[in-house]
């Protein structure tokens, strides 16, 4: 059984100061930060590449967790590999050659992760499941912060909690959209052992505390 982990991603932090949002992460006693990479093809919106993992990389000795939402991300892991991203999370719906990626990040020395929009059905995965670190079950549709979660997302969570028990497997499932501190509590019941948390952990006055809740 994983530890459970927050992983708080930088899209909900103030762009003008992400060394400052990691300052706070690293106070608040997370090991982890979420970066989520939007290319506004993969989905409607666009944030940031591999320079900027690559000038926050020595400012940091967070667990830098890529999450890229971008068309072809066979183009784009080893930029964020030599920046210094520790694990990169693709889409199962982005790429064909699934296995042959998930190698090719592990080959780079990173965790290798895949994670699926609210439509996709965990059963895709069943093949690539002995390969990966971390399936990132999205638990709204990717693209913005701030969303409400899709409950019936979780079911997926358990589906996979499942298959990965079954298996006898140990990857993290983590989950990522709408995760609070009532959110987490049914996430985690579900199986979630990773909770990817943007808006309510950078408008949470005690980020110290919530987390100290959140991982104990
Ligand atoms: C969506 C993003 C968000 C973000 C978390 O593409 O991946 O899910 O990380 O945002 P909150 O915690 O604000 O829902
Ligand atoms: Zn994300």
């Amino acid at each position: 059984m994983n530890k459970i982990l927050v992983s708080p991603s930088i899209l909900a932090a103030d762009f003008s100061n992400f060394a400052g949002a990691l300052a706070q992460i690293e106070s608040s006693g997370a090991g982890w930060v979420h970066m989520d990479v939007m290319d506004g093809s993969f989905v409607p919106n666009l944030t940031f590449g591999a320079p900027l993992v690559r000038d926050l990389r020595s400012k940091s000795t967070l667990f830098f967790d890529v999450h890229l939402m971008v068309e072809h991300p066979v183009s784009f892991i080893h930029d964020f590999a030599k920046a210094g991203a520790d694990s990169i999370t693709f889409h199962y719906e982005a790429c064909r050659h699934h296995n042959d990626l998930i190698s090719q990040i592990r080959g780079l020395g990173k965790k290798a992760g895949i994670s699926i929009v609210p439509s996709t059905p965990c059963s895709v995965l069943e093949e690539v499941l002995p390969f990966i670190d971390i399936v990132l079950i999205m638990t709204v549709n990717p693209g913005f912060g701030g969303q409400q979660l899709i409950p019936q997302c979780l079911e997926k969570v358990k589906k996979l909690a499942k298959m990965r028990n079954e298996a006898g497997l140990g990857f993290r499932i983590s989950v990522d959209g709408g995760i609070n501190e009532e959110t987490a509590k049914n996430a985690i019941s579900a199986g979630a052992d990773t909770l990817v948390i943007g808006s309510a952990f950078f408008k949470n006055s005690d980020q110290k505390g919530f987390i100290k809740r959140l991982q104990n």
